[in-house]
């Protein structure tokens, strides 16, 4: 049997471990052979492949990236798109697929599997851990971790001289990575997209801090807006990808801070640098048994379905039902979290 493998949307830290897995298992145990597309589902609407065997996928484990390459190319919303990729697949005479990615790319895989008939198994993906139906996706213990080790490095240079740092991390829509690296890294205001946050609560916070002879730091979600709407936090234009722009909470909140506590600020914006770079040893674990598992259920004709982590099992669920609503922070988590921020 032959098998496609694709990754989509934004790379993360661990696409290589599934891959890896993904193959020795295929060709080890099931003697599938595989072929590999590139750049999501650009792939295989456009017949773009590459060779994926046993010797494709050595060394790979520790790799950042994605040897296949990703992009946020979604086929149904390109006339023809569900055609193309048809009549490609069986060019290739590929008779399952593999689809790592987020929300985007397994929303494509859940309605060809379930609308119109293409074998696909989904892969979880996303380092801002925001898809529901598991517990954790991999790339977000590496990025946490990155960022962790950001905010301790910045509360010895805001001793130093004094000084608010404003850390941004990821999360566009979900809270996840701040509230994780926040408290990991002993900050005690944490700001999430799914809260909006009172500016002169925080500035408050800030000149208790300096009373107290400590240096504050503030960790900031991308997505985090102020409850007074006083700032365009989001800049809507389109680059030239077509992709929305969000950023400058950080740079907006420290001046802000600044402008009102008359307190010398900063802000150190994490960006890329926590998606990129070799995974944790949590990641490449789950994502290489989120690999091993997905060939099973390639194996078992088990399609439209995605791997998932439930506690330290791995599930099947229907992908329908990981991609229908984001996982967002429990109010009770961060809640608890907000205990330093008095
Ligand atoms: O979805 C993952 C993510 O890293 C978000 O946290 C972030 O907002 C976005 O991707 C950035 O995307 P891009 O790499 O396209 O700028």
């Amino acid at each position: 049997m032959r098998v496609g493998v694709l990754t989509g949307g934004g790379d993360c830290p661990g696409l290589n471990a599934v891959i890896r897995g993904v193959v020795r298992k295929g060709v080890q145990e099931y003697g599938f052979d595989f072929v590999g597309f590139r750049d999501g589902w650009r792939g295989p609407l456009e017949n773009d492949t590459v060779r994926l065997d046993i010797t494709a996928v050595r060394g790979i484990l520790p790799r950042g990236g994605t040897i296949l390459g990703s992009s946020r190319t979604n086929p149904l919303k390109i006339e023809g798109g569900i055609r193309r990729i048809k009549e490609n697949l069986a060019k290739q005479e590929v008779e399952a697929l593999v689809a790592i990615g987020g929300e985007d790319t397994l929303g494509v895989a859940g309605r060809l599997a379930d609308e119109y008939g293409v074998p696909c198994v989904g892969v979880p993906k996303t380092i801002d851990n925001d898809l529901s139906a598991t517990d954790y996706t991999f790339g977000f213990d590496t990025a946490v971790n990155i960022a962790t080790e950001a905010i301790d490095r910045l509360h010895t240079t805001a001793e130093s001289h004094m000084r608010v740092l404003v850390c941004e991390v990821m999360g566009r829509h979900a809270g996840w990575i701040a509230l994780h690296s926040g408290l990991a890294g002993g900050a005690n205001v944490i700001l999430i997209p799914e809260q909006r946050f009172d500016v002169d609560r925080v500035c408050a916070w800030v000149t208790s801090r300096f009373k107290a002879s400590y240096a504050p730091i503030v960790v900031v979600a991308e997505g985090a807006t102020p409850r007074d709407g006083e700032m365009v936090l989001k800049d809507e234009s389109l680059d030239s990808f077509g992709h929305v722009r969000l950023s400058g909470v950080g740079e907006w909140l420290a001046k802000e801070i600044e402008r009102r506590t008359g307190k010398e600020s900063r802000t150190t914006v994490l960006g890329h640098i926590q998606r990129g770079g070799t995974p944790t040893a949590f990641d490449r674990w789950l994502a290489t048994r989120f690999g091993l598992h997905a060939v099973d259920c390639v194996h078992d004709g088990d399609f439209g379905k995605m791997v998932a982590l439930r506690g330290t099992d791995i599930v099947r669920v229907p992908i329908a039902e990981a991609t229908a609503k984001l996982k967002t922070v429990d109010p009770k988590l961060y809640e608890e979290a907000g205990v330093f921020f008095g």
